[in-house]
């Protein structure tokens, strides 16, 4: 296993304070995941095990992995097996039966690599099922975040953690390395923010802020607030962000 990225220091209270809907969201693709007893589970990002105890309760036999050793602690203090590791660098041996990802597989790159770590971890027949940011995703805030950062003479693209594909791309990637595609959608999911934007912010937003002098994040975000607010925040002040998610099924051939 190769040594987590430092893209973004995720610490678990902050998450589940300002992100629960994240795995909230997750319901669908554990539907389409059907865990049972005697399937072998890589949850891959697992982040606090919110989704991989429910797997658990299937009785399935699952394996969470996340790059946040405060999302492993989290994890375990569910009671669930947590591994430290990068999606990059999975080293897994024909071991799973499949491949759970929710809202993880976007902080992944080269996604190249991530993708022959899930080949290599399956067994053969071995599904992989996932869902994260797809082309589209958070554009909005997105391209808020990169302007303002740009202003203060940064490179803004190299700054810029995610990685939000659409259903072409990610197909010819997986079919690329041994999978057929069972099914692939983007789906766009205007999601309402309980803890607002400040919160959103908060938990996602450091790979850019970490560039800023502390002193000069708070300016920076108020930036990125009034830029977004027209298209993001309602009269009421309610505000929501401009999801979208690719959600996929596909199985390792041979
Ligand atoms: C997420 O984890 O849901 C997420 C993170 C960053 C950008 C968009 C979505």
């Amino acid at each position: 296993m190769t040594e987590p990225q430092a893209r973004a220091t995720w610490n678990a209270d902050t998450y589940a304070r300002n992100a629960r809907f994240v795995s909230d969201l997750g319901a669908p693709l554990l539907d389409m995941l059907a865990p049972g007893p005697g399937q072998r589970i890589l949850d891959l990002g697992c982040g606090d095990g919110a989704l991989t105890e429910k797997i658990a309760a299937s009785g399935a036999d699952v394996v969470g992995l996340d790059a946040s050793a405060s999302q492993v602690e989290a994890a375990r203090a569910r009671g669930l097996e947590a591994r430290l590791g990068d999606g990059t660098g999975l080293d897994f041996e024909s071991e799973f039966d499949a491949v759970f990802s929710n809202a993880a597989l976007h902080w992944m790159t080269p996604p190249e690599a991530v993708v022959a770590g899930i080949n290599r971890a399956l067994k053969p027949g071995g599904r992989l099922v996932a869902e994260f940011g797809g082309a589209g995703n958070v554009a909005r805030i997105e391209a808020a975040l990169m302007k303002a950062l740009e202003r203060r003479g940064f490179d803004a693209a190299a700054a810029n953690p995610w990685y939000f594909p659409g259903p072409d791309d990610y197909t010819a990637l997986l079919t690329g390395q041994g999978f057929r595609v069972d099914s692939i959608a983007l789906i766009p999911r205007p999601t309402p923010l309980a803890a607002g934007l400040a919160g959103w912010l908060e938990t996602f937003s450091e790979p850019f802020t970490e560039l800023l002098e502390p002193a000069r994040r708070a300016e920076y975000l108020a930036e990125v607030t009034e830029d977004v607010r027209p298209e993001l925040c309602d009269a009421e002040g309610n505000w929501s962000a401009d999801y979208v998610r690719l959600r996929l099924a596909a199985t390792l051939e041979g």
